[in-house]
């Protein structure tokens, strides 16, 4: 069912800081900033040969990642996206399978402008995963 690993999550507590470290230290190809107010999160894309890495920082009341910082203050491995072909058809799978689906389980519009769906750290080695349709 998944496909190719989409990104690599990392929280930070300070995107600008990270960002430069990718870019400056690491020599890395690395986007602009953008705020996602719809998932609480300022996001910086960083594209490798094989994969991308998303820096996430909390943005605004209640980001879903200010526990996750105040837990891991020096930031740490938020969650690893995977690709599906068809979310609805991945998603229907994984609950009969019992899975639970974070939220409302319907598919939100994620940073790329595709559908996304994560799943519980819990059903899956302590590792919260993210499908990505493609
Ligand atoms: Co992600």
């Amino acid at each position: 069912m998944i496909g190719r690993l989409n990104h690599v999550a990392i929280a930070v507590p300070d995107i600008e800081a990270a960002a430069a470290q990718y870019r400056g230290t690491l020599g890395a190809s690395v986007r602009p900033a953008q705020d996602e107010p719809d998932h609480g999160v300022r996001v910086v894309f960083i594209d490798l040969p094989n994969t991308k890495i998303e820096l996430l920082t909390p943005l605004g009341e209640g980001s879903p990642i200010a526990g996750f910082l105040e837990k891991n203050p020096s930031g740490g491995i938020h969650h690893i996206c995977y690709e599906v072909e068809d979310i609805i058809a991945a998603r229907d799978q994984l609950k009969a399978s019992g899975a639970r689906v974070l939220g409302s389980g319907e598919p939100k519009i994620g940073a790329h402008g595709k559908p996304v769906l994560f799943l519980h750290p819990k059903d899956f080695n302590g590792c919260l995963v993210e499908l990505e349709q493609v």
